[in-house]
């Protein structure tokens, strides 16, 4: 029996890229992240099949005013972000998580090449463009799992050349980078989306913006205490990869306004002096000391695009909610 070959009638499983970075990076990342004076962990290491799935939980609490928001300006603003875009394209999204928002695009878009999620959290990742590539069967859907700091080469489209290539980063998780970072992110990512032949690309970009800190610190730690439990699965995640012995109740979630730095910030504060193992290495804990998992910068739509136009792009248009909560911008790159 020949098998069928899908892809002639639009319904063929992703493409799934693994370039995921090793565990041996995780561990190194950890320790390293744990012997400094001042502990630290990159927020990256969140994303694991569990908090991916709480991130999404986190998205639907009453306080996370964030994605709610975006999806209003993405449902309310479609036509006219799907212009800017243009028809044809080939649709890279970077952390593209459970591939939601990107749905909406997609719903606008005319006649899109290709899409491509770009994510660290494989298994999630996985499972969400699957869901996508079942729920527009036309759509080449191509899975990458990488961390989006590397390297990562794009494969063109099978069908053909895309008119040109956009790139799709909502969420505002541009903001995990300190402003210097950020740009040199937005620079490098520019010369992928600019690749040879098309019409010169460009990116589509959620931002969050300054506001009353009250807001922004119920956004970071809801009464639920789901971004407690996601803060926390750092260390859970720890001890499960990395043969770590941290006692979850013996550390406490915290988010802070940063008004010299303009982020929020997150920590695990310890509550006690304790020893936590991992892997075959120990390390102190004083009552009251915090290791710093996270910080999301906030921006001025002026401020930003000044970053995007010393990033080599030209902003071109911004959309923005009636309260100034949260910008999507397009840049020309
Ligand atoms: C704040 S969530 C946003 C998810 C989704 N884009 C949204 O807007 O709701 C950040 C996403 O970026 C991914 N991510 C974080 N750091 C990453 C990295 N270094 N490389 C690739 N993906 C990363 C996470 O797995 C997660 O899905």
């Amino acid at each position: 029996m020949a098998l069928l070959d899908l892809t002639r009638f639009g319904r063929a499983a992703p493409r799934f890229l693994d370039m995921a970075p090793a565990q041996a990076d995780f561990a190194r990342a950890v320790i390293d992240g744990l012997s400094r004076p001042e502990k630290q962990l990159p927020c990256a290491f969140f994303y694991d099949s569990i908090g991916s799935a709480l991130f999404d939980k986190i998205c639907d609490t009453p306080e996370y005013y964030p994605t709610r928001t975006e999806i209003s300006i993405l449902r309310d603003d479609g036509e006219a972000i799907a212009q800017r875009l243009g028809r044809a394209v080939q649709l890279v999204e970077l952390g593209s998580g459970s591939s939601l928002k990107v749905r909406l695009l997609l719903n606008q878009l005319e006649a899109p090449m290709g899409y491509v999620g770009l994510d660290i959290s494989r298994d999630h990742l996985r499972m969400a463009c699957e869901r996508l590539a079942a729920d527009y069967p036309t759509l080449e859907v191509t899975a990458i799992c990488a961390d989006y700091h590397d390297e990562v080469p794009i494969p063109p489209p099978r069908d053909g050349m895309p008119r040109r290539r956009v790139g799709f980063f909502p969420g505002s998780t541009l903001g995990n980078l300190t402003p210097p970072h950020a740009e040199a992110f937005l620079a490098r990512w520019r010369h992928v989306l600019r690749f040879g032949g098309t019409e010169g690309g460009g990116m589509l970009i959620g931002i969050d913006l300054r506001k009353d800190p009250a807001i922004l610190e119920a956004a970071y730690d809801d009464a639920a205490g789901i971004t407690a439990t996601f803060n926390l699965n750092l260390l859970a995640r720890i001890n499960r990869e990395l043969d770590g012995n941290f006692n979850l109740a013996a550390f406490r979630h915290l988010a802070l306004w940063d008004a010299d730095r303009g982020c929020m910030s997150m920590y695990l504060v310890s509550r006690l002096n304790q020893i936590v193992r991992v892997a075959d290495q120990r390390f102190a804990f004083l009552e009251g000391e915090a290791i710093h998992t996270e910080d999301s910068f906030k921006y001025t739509i002026e401020g930003f695009q000044a970053m995007a136009r010393r990033a080599g792009y030209t902003p071109a248009a911004v959309w923005t909610d009636p309260d100034g909560l949260f910008s999507l911008h397009w840049l020309e790159a």
